[in-house]
Order: C-alpha cells, then sequence, then structure tokens
C-alpha cells in the first residue's frame, strides 16, 4: 500500500521530509531509547542528508546503517559508505554511530553473514526509519532486476538482515554490479519505510511498478509497493 506525498518543488519536499524523519526518530527515542536509520546511496538523498544532518535529536542514541552497498572500499567515489559520512553523518548527526556494509573479505558473497550478524546485534529492529530510493529500472536498494541473489532478496521468509546481490550489469549499475543489500523481508518490517524520487522518468516507473502484474524479478521495487501489509510513503518533486 503507498501513501503518496507529492510536491511542487524539491526543497518542500526536502524541508517536510526531514521534519517527518526527525519526528520519527525522536518518537523512537522516547519510545525504546534508541533510534535506527538505515540510509541508501544515490544522488536523489544528499539534500534530505545534509538538512537531517542539522536536526536537534539526540544523534548519540541514532544507530545508522546502510540499506546498501557497492563492494568497493570506503574511500572509493562509488562506495555508499563514503556518500553517507560526507552528506549525513556531521554537523549534529556527527554523534550517531555508524555501521557500514563493507567489511574485509573476498567478496560480498563471502561477508553477507558477518555483516547480517553485525547489523542484527548493532542496530535496534524492526527499523525505526528506512530510506530508499529507486532507479529507472525498477530497482530499490541493491535488489535488481534479475540480479543473481534476488530470489534471496525477495523471498519474504528469508530470516537474514541482508543478503549478497550480483547484478546484471546496466547503465544504472555501471562496473558496480557486486553489492550487499538489506532484503525485501528486513524492509518490510520497517516501522516507517519512505521512498524518495524525482523527476518524471522514475514517477512513470513508479505508477507503473504500484499496480505491477508481471514477473516481480523484473521490478523488485514492485514487491514493496504492491504488499498490502507494507505501507510505503513516497515522496516526490519533479
Ligand atoms: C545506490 C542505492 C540505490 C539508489 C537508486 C537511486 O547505492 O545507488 O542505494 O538503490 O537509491 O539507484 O539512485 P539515484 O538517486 O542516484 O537515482
Amino acid at each position: 500500500m503507498v501513501e503518496e506525498h507529492f510536491f511542487d518543488d524539491r526543497d518542500e519536499l526536502i524541508q517536510t521530509l526531514a521534519a517527518r524523519c526527525e519526528a520519527q526518530l525522536l518518537h523512537a527515542i522516547d519510545q525504546r531509547g534508541k533510534a535506527s536509520l538505515l540510509v541508501s546511496g544515490g544522488s536523489t538523498p544528499a539534500p534530505l542528508y545534509r538538512e537531517l544532518s542539522h536536526r536537534m535529536l539526540d544523534w548519540s542514541r541514532v544507530g545508522v546503517g546502510l540499506v546498501d552497498e557497492r563492494w568497493v572500499n570506503a574511500d572509493h567515489s562509488a562506495s555508499n559508505e563514503r556518500f553517507i559520512r560526507e552528506h549525513l553523518l556531521f554537523n549534529k548527526a556527527r554523534d550517531a554511530a555508524f555501521y557500514p556494509m563493507k567489511q574485509n573479505g573476498s567478496s560480498a558473497q563471502a561477508a553477507a553473514a558477518d555483516v547480517a550478524e553485525l547489523y542484527q546485534s548493532k542496530l535496534s529492529w524492526p527499523a525505526d526509519l528506512v530510506i530508499l530510493g529507486m532507479g529507472a529500472d525498477g530497482h530499490t536498494a541493491s535488489l535488481f532486476p534479475r540480479a543473481e541473489g534476488l530470489e534471496q532478496g525477495l523471498n519474504p521468509d528469508n530470516p537474514s538482515v541482508c543478503c549478497a546481490i550480483n547484478a546484471i550489469r546496466s547503465p544504472v549499475t555501471g562496473e558496480y554490479t557486486e553489492r550487499l543489500s538489506l532484503t525485501y523481508a528486513t524492509l518490510c518490517r520497517a516501522k516507517e519505510l519512505v521512498l524518495l524520487i524525482t523527476g518524471s522518468e522514475k514517477l512513470a516507473v513508479y505508477q507503473a511498478a504500484k499496480t505491477w502484474q508481471n514477473t516481480i524479478d523484473d521490478c523488485p521495487i514492485a514487491a514493496l509497493l504492491t504488499d498490502a501489509k507494507v505501507t510505503v510513503s513516497v515522496f516526490w518533486a519533479p
């Protein structure tokens, strides 16, 4: 099920969404003394993260994790860890505890179980707030169409927090096909699941995905948008 928040301009969207994220994190801290925030990479959320980084909350009680990661080192320009350190974990948010996905190890596949254990033990579950993005190919997190590992990634009964994905190389993945991703089962349980998208191309993909009737492997975001038990708050601006 979707709850749509459509705006005429991006600044208004960012201000409204930042206030909502702040309220959700404050609520979690109030309820259980800590909060978990899971964040995506990509270019779209950078202004949201920068705005959120100034918000007055006890960031030392917030655990931040990634929705997905490319199997590259933390100083690589394609690293989501690097992106989050540069756009979110400064100003007041520098006090948050951050848990990267890229660990030592030969491959995403070899590291997946350790990362799942790290996330399971260090962050509070179900996640209080998850910020998702979407690609024009219908992927979300690193759940890419027809990827190796997608079956486990989309399995609603998968007990693991995250999984290894080997995407089919495309203009969207570039050379970064080896990834770690939160699983669909983990995303479904989030207390607040936000999908942040901008522009007309993504709007068209989103509109098609929310009434998707073909195989989900071709459009993984549709698994969330057509799941009646999950509420996705969709934030869009041109
Ligand atoms: C990533 C992501 C990914 C992203 C979409 C949208 O690592 O790239 O977490 O799922 O959210 O690809 O990316 P853009 O905002 O750059 O379009």
